[in-house]
Formats: structure tokens, sequence, C-alpha cells
């Protein structure tokens, strides 16, 4: 959702604030812009489309040590080169991430005053806010915690002033932002793989503050502009982590990582023994009903979570989108635990549901993957999964650690609620051991399930069906499928498609089937049946071998404990919608419209 970066120092920016820009472009990629300090002016290049453009325009020479840039999703106005970032008013330019929410009451105000916009975005009239306020307060701290007043909203700001060249100045609220300190210059950005080339030494701005940044110094001040003290943090990845690795794509990369991600998730928690994550999981002890909320692909991770928790440890689950959740009325208890689940840990809809619950006096607990993250920092517990950076915008790897949170969370809960007996437990704790290997076992079939995907890539729709569990996987699938490759699909429930959905089924259709649910599997082959009467293509993706021939495709996973298996579903499906993405020439790292990090509403 916009990314923003920002140098200062002894080495030329241009080249560092590009290739810090170019580890952000997961968050949009529609248009991009730079302002740099040359000659003592301050020079603002832009384009529309991906970064590869801006840089057709770019002296990578040009004499500057400082500057800021901006790869753009576009919020406020189309994407185009006027819409762009950076903006400029009067002595200030800046380049945001986020939604001032009151822009427009703001923009009338300013207008009457005299103020003429040239484009359509909110930040823009940030940037005039800014300026205005400047020149009452004729000092640029003051002016920008003045404007932390005016703004309604998600901001982080990277500020460049022409009274003052040499600094670097930056403010965020709700919006993620860092400053990165190197020993050849200071760095602000969205997100830490942007500076990860030069240094791997953070600071992680809060809300409100304010940093006035040189080539030598970093001050950091809070919202009464007195200086605090902030912990300088390392990074623990590298940059070769946020790098291709001689894969295609990051997609494929991250697909392939996940027999790692998972033993590195799980040994976190787990040594094997039902102490560690009695340690590890004690405090949910209290929780008798319990509240998942996220977005997206988290959010179907969190329906894959209800199914197990409910079966194993007879607790109520409720799971909702954070988008209704954050709006909704909420039937809390005393004994409610509200979960959030979020890769970024900055999903503005989450961290909005997170900040509800709270406030209602919820206890509530994070799953998350990046470190330091808004909503890891505001939760009351954080489960970390270990992921490492996830660049393409589909998420693969990080959606798997979830789901092996969710069976750890079942495991525990279902054990201590007598939901699994001793004897089970020992046959989980075996099948946990084997999934690495599993997990590598089933990536390396990607043959069987590109050749599927070349069979069915020219459909223009396909559909996923499956009950209980397999529905959740089969949402997933779903959408893996539709944001990389553009082709319409939806995830039925196997018994409701007769319902209606059915008179979509012509000759051909592909219907992916999903059915591990071994008490379900009788169901589910009946409703198979009844599409292939109809003449679709049926992909069956099963751990049971099937007795008799009621589909045209058939993957067939190791069958292991019913908490564990749809870590191995979704494995076939993730290769699948890559393949059929890449045979319709897609984007697939940077699908059209997506952004990987959702900071707005
Ligand atoms: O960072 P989060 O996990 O909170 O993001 C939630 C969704 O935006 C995300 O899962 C999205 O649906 C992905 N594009 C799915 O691949």
């Amino acid at each position: 959702m916009c990314g923003i970066i920002g140098y200062v120092g002894r080495d030329l920016c241009i080249p560092k604030i590009i290739s810090g820009l170019e580890a952000l472009e997961y968050r949009g990629y529609d248009s991009a812009g730079i302002a740099y300090v040359e000659n003592k002016k301050i020079k603002i290049i832009k384009e529309k489309g991906k970064i590869a453009n801006l840089k057709k325009l770019l002296d990578f020479n040009a004499n500057t040590n400082l500057g800021i840039a901006h790869t753009r999703w576009a919020t406020h106005g189309a994407a185009s080169k006027t819409n762009a970032h950076p903006h400029s008013v009067n002595s200030f330019t800046i380049v945001h991430n986020g939604i001032i929410e009151n822009y427009s009451e703001l923009k009338e105000s300013l207008i009457k005053k005299g103020y003429i916009f040239k484009s359509e975005t909110d930040t823009e009239v940030a940037c005039a806010v800014i300026a205005d306020l400047y020149k009452e307060k004729k000092d640029i701290l003051l002016s920008l915690n003045a404007a932390t007043k005016v703004f309604r909203g998600s901001y982080a700001l990277g500020i460049i002033c022409a009274d003052d060249k040499n600094t670097l100045y930056a403010m965020r609220n709700t919006s993620p932002l860092i400053v990165a300190t190197s020993p050849s210059g200071n760095f602000i950005a969205s997100d830490v793989p942007a500076i990860l080339k030069y240094t791997n030494k953070y600071i992680l701005l809060d809300d409100l503050e304010i940093a006035k940044i040189t080539a030598d110094n970093i001050t950091i001040y809070n919202k009464d502009l007195n200086i605090v003290k902030k912990e300088i943090k390392t990074f623990e990845g590298t940059f070769e982590a946020a790098a291709k690795n001689g894969y295609e794509h990051f997609m494929l990369k991250e697909i392939n990582e996940q027999d790692k991600v998972f033993s590195d998730t799980v040994n976190y928690y787990f040594d094997g023994s039902i102490a560690s994550l009695k340690k590890n999981f004690a405090f949910l002890d209290k929780f008798s009903k319990i509240d998942i909320v996220a977005c997206g692909s988290a959010y179907h991770t969190g329906l894959v979570g209800k199914c197990l928790i409910e079966k194993y440890a007879s607790i109520p689950v409720n799971v909702e989108v954070a988008s209704e959740y954050r709006y909704k009325k909420c039937f809390y208890d005393n004994d409610t635990l509200v979960i959030l689940v979020s890769q970024s840990g900055e999903t503005a809809d989450t961290l909005a549901a997170l900040r509800k619950a709270k406030s209602d006096g919820i206890t509530t607990m994070a799953i998350v993957n990046v470190v330091g993250s808004s909503i890891a920092r505001e939760a009351d517990h954080v489960i970390y999964i270990k992921a490492g950076c996830e660049i393409a915008v589909a998420t693969t790897k990080a959606y798997l650690a979830q789901l092996a949170i969710f069976s750890l969370l079942s495991i525990y809960l279902g054990y201590k609620n007598k939901g699994i007996k001793k004897s089970e437990l020992e046959k989980i704790f075996t099948d946990l051991k084997k999934l690495p290997k599993l997990i590598k076992n089933t990536i390396n079939y990607s043959e069987l399930y590109f050749d599927i995907a070349d069979k069915i890539y020219k459909n223009k729709q396909i559909f996923f069906i499956g009950r209980g569990i397999d529905y959740a996987l089969s949402m997933e699938g779903s959408l893996k499928l539709k944001e990389i490759s553009y082709i319409n699909s939806v995830a039925y429930q196997a018994g409701e498609l007769k319902h209606g959905t059915i008179s979509l089924i012509e000759k051909n259709t592909p219907v992916i089937a999903l059915a591990t649910d071994t008490e379900l599997i009788e169901k589910t082959i009946s409703n198979i049946k009844e599409v292939k009467a109809r003449g679709a293509y049926v992909i069956y993706v099963s751990n049971e071998e099937p007795r008799e021939k009621f589909y045209d495709e058939l993957i067939l996973l190791p069958c292991i404990h019913p908490i564990l298996e749809s870590i191995l579903t979704i494995i076939p499906l993730q290769l699948l919608a890559y393949k059929v993405a890449k045979n319709n020439k897609c984007d697939i790292d940077q699908p059209r419209n997506l952004a990987k990090s959702v900071t707005v509403e």
C-alpha cells in the first residue's frame, strides 16, 4: 500500500534510494517518483507504471546525497504521473503512505486561502497543510507537530524542506515507518527489506513521533516535541533472503521454502513434548470463546483454525473478515479471546479490529510474521510465525506457517480439553516430525500440478469445492488462482452447489474438488458426481485412493493426521495457481491492482 524510502548521507543517494524502492515495490506499483537535492535545488522526477519506468528517467550519477522516493498504490486519484508522489507545496516536498481521511474538508479550506492543487491526492493536501502551518510557525518541527493535530487518518511521511536541505524529516501515524542507520548515512523506509543491502540496524518509529535525520544524526521527538531515546534493533534476516536466488518468481521461491518455514515455525514452539506447547500456549487456558479476525488469506487460515479448534478442543470459534468486524456489534464474554492473523502485521482493518477488541477490554492475541509490526506490538500476546521476508503479493509460505500455528494451538487445546487422547497425541507428534519431508515431497510433484494447469489455464472460470476444512482450503486455493491469474474462480461448499451455482457448470468447466476429511469424503464424492454428470472437468485432490473413477485428474496426497493434513493440501493448489498464471503471462509477483501490505481501510 505504497512504499516510501529516503536517504541522507555521504554517498550518492539515487542508487541507494532506487534499490531500496525496488525492494518495496510489492507495496504498490502503479507509479513511482523521487525528489532529491542537487545543487541546492529540489528536483522531482516521477513516472506512471513500475519503478523500471522511473529508472529510465534518472541520472544515477547525479550529485545528490539526500532524497525521498515513493512507489504508489493509488487511493485518491487515478494512477497517473500527476498523482504520483512526491508532491510539493511551497518549501515542502513529501512522500506519503496512508490516507488523510479529512483531506477533502482540509482541501476546501486551503482553496479558500488561495492554494491551488495540481493532483487529486490527499497527499498534496497534507503537504499544503504543512506548508500553511509553516507560514505561521516558521519552524519545521513545530509545523510538522501541529500537522499531526490537523490530520485524521493514517500516514507515514518522508519530508524535505527547501529551507533545510541537509535534513530529512519523517513522521507517522498508523502506517509503518522505520528509520535506519548505516556507516555511510541514514534512511527512512516503509519496511526493513528496503535497507537490508546497506544496514540491518533500524529504529521503529511510533505513532505521532517525528524524526529529524541528517547524515550523522537521528533525533526522534515525541508528540510533545521532547527528544525520545529509541532502541536500535538488529534485523536477523539477510538481503539474500529477500532476493529471488535463481527462481523465476518470488512466489515459486517462497512455495519452495515451505518445508523450512514449517520447521522453523513449529520448532520455535514445540520440542517434541506437550510440555513445550503448554509453556508457550498456557495463557490460552482461560478462554472458552474465540473470535478470529483477519483479511484475505489470513482470514482463510482462520477458517481452517475454526474447523480444528472446534473439532478437537470443543471451543466455539467465530471467524470474521476484519473490515466487517471493526464496525459490527460484537457479543463478547469475559472469557472471549480475539485472535488477529496478519502476515504483515500492518493491515489497517485488522489493526482496527484489534484496537476495537482492546478498547472493549477483551484479550487479544496476534499471529504475525513481521517482527515489531503494529499488530504485533499492540496485541496482548504475540505468536510469531517464522516465514521470513515474503515478497510475492500472493502469500504462500506465511499462509502455510499460519496453518502450522493453528495446528499447534489445536493440538494443545485439544489435548487439554480431552478431545485428543494420549495415544492419538503420539501419532500426531510422529506425523509432525515427518511433515517437513512430506511438504518437500508434495512440492516435488509440481510437474503433475503443472501438467494439469496446462490443461485448464485457458478456461474463463474455475470452481473449487469441498466440505468442512476442505471448503476452507478451497477458499484459499480459489483466491490464489484468481489474484494472480485473473481467472474468475469461486469456492463453494460441495453440498451447496446444487442450490444455484451448478447452473454455471458446462462441458469442461474445471472443478477442483478437495476431499481430505475422511468423515466427509463419500458425501463430497456424491457432489463431484453431480458436477461430473453435467460435463465438469474434475480435478480431484484427496489423501485416499479413490475406488472408482469419477474424476479427470487425480492429485493424491500423503495421508497424515487430519489436524495436520491442511498443510499438505494447500501446496498443489498454490502450484496450480502459479502455473495457470504463468501460462497466461500474468505478472505473478505483482498482480494488477494489488499490493502486499494493505495499510488503508
Ligand atoms: O498482511 P496480512 O496477512 O494482514 O494481509 C492480509 C491480506 O491482504 C492478504 O492475505 C491478501 O489476501 C493476499 N494477497 C493473499 O495472497
